[in-house]
């Protein structure tokens, strides 16, 4: 190490956040965090909803700390702690000779690190604030600590911060393979297609509420696995062969069989939250008057032109399949719940902000 110990060393990463369209929903093991079943979903775009990690480390370091939004948090939490150590172990010699600092792979034991983590989307409201936020942490560190890991090795230590986080490691289409070791090491993220591989879609979200929801996806899912027979059903005999067509789906770019599995899926999950005891409900009456609107459009179209899906909240996920269905759907939602009115939205996350002015 350098022999002043005024220095410190600075990271900072930016992760998009993902949406399952094949959920995650129940652990078999709570604390390497190892899923019931596989699942896939969709990077988004990072300059709409994301996490801006800084991770810095120096000798004037006391204690490892971290803040959320501007806000200190407590790290005694086993999740941050599993992450840390694991990120550590693999930690490897770093030199900055510009800077004079020489960090020796066994010094990183001693160093504290500190790290601030924002989020330009509402945390914990449904919309997958963990899974950016754990993964941009991990692999923020890992670039610290000089790391050698791929991006699949990195998501298995981001799983063990948040389970969907491991997806937010790839861009495009990405599969949480469940695994079958014990100790979780092939419990990990692959990428099934890059983003341009199907960059005719756009994905609009209608915060419905931007409030933090009451169950958190963590304590709902352990309720789910205890008491829910339709989770378990689902995980074993629904999830595989879903998994399979939803690949299929992808690698054609079939919008038809893609809208028609994510909205099987997303509905699915939430019977599932309602089938447990107590149940559990996410969605609320405007989730439910979305759903509605797009499936009597697709209907009414013949061919599917948006796929919805909700997580643990009550804001939908439109996925248009091109920008002409993505103009319509817009002016739809202005329509229906117009702004300022009872009914109106919190607001509206766009892929591209000039379909607002498109749909007028
Ligand atoms: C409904 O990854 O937030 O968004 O692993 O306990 O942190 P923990 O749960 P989390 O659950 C996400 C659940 C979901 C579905 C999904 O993203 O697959």
């Amino acid at each position: 190490m350098a022999a002043d110990s005024s220095w410190v060393r600075i990271v900072t990463a930016q992760t998009p956040t993902n949406i399952a369209v094949i959920k995650y929903w129940g652990k078999r093991d709570e604390t390497l965090i190892l899923p019931v079943n596989d699942s896939i979903s969709i990077t988004l775009d990072p300059s709409h909803l994301c996490t801006t990690t800084t991770v810095a480390v120096s000798p004037s370091f006391d204690q490892d700390r971290m803040w959320l939004n501007g806000k200190e948090i407590s790290l005694s939490g086993g999740r941050y702690q599993n992450c840390l150590r694991e990120i550590r172990a693999r930690a490897c010699e770093v030199e900055d000779k510009e800077k004079g600092i020489k960090i020796a792979k066994k010094d990183w034991e001693k160093l504290h690190v500190h790290a601030a983590s924002y989020n330009n989307f509402p945390t914990a409201a449904g919309l997958a604030s963990s899974a950016a936020g754990f993964a941009c942490l991990v692999f923020a560190l890992a670039k610290l600590m000089n790391a050698k890991e791929s991006n699949s090795e990195l998501s298995a230590i981001a799983r063990q911060g948040s389970g969907s986080a491991c997806r937010s490691l790839f861009g495009g289409f990405v599969k949480w393979v469940m695994g079958k070791a014990e100790n979780g090491s092939d419990s990990l993220a692959v990428q099934l297609v890059d983003d341009k591989h199907w960059d005719d879609l756009v994905i609009i979200i209608a915060v419905v509420s931007s409030r933090q929801k009451e169950t958190s996806s963590t304590s709902g899912m352990r309720e789910s696995v205890e008491t829910s027979l339709l989770l378990h059903h689902r995980a074993k005999e629904i999830v595989p062969k879903r998994i399979m067509q939803m690949e299929e789906a992808i690698k054609d770019r079939n919008f038809e069989s893609f809208s028609q599995l994510t909205c099987a899926d997303s509905n699915q999950f939430h019977a599932v939250c309602l089938d447990t005891c107590p149940p559990i409900f996410y969605m609320n009456d405007t989730s439910h008057r979305i759903i509605s609107l797009v499936e009597k459009w697709n209907r009414a179209e013949g061919t599917p032109q948006v796929a919805y899906t909700f997580d643990a909240g009550p804001n939908a996920v439109l996925i248009a399949r091109n920008r002409k269905a993505a103009t319509q759907l817009l002016k739809k939602l202005l329509f229906y719940f117009p702004p300022n009115s009872d009914a109106d939205l919190d607001s509206f996350v766009l892929g591209d902000k000039s379909l607002i002015k498109d749909a007028g």
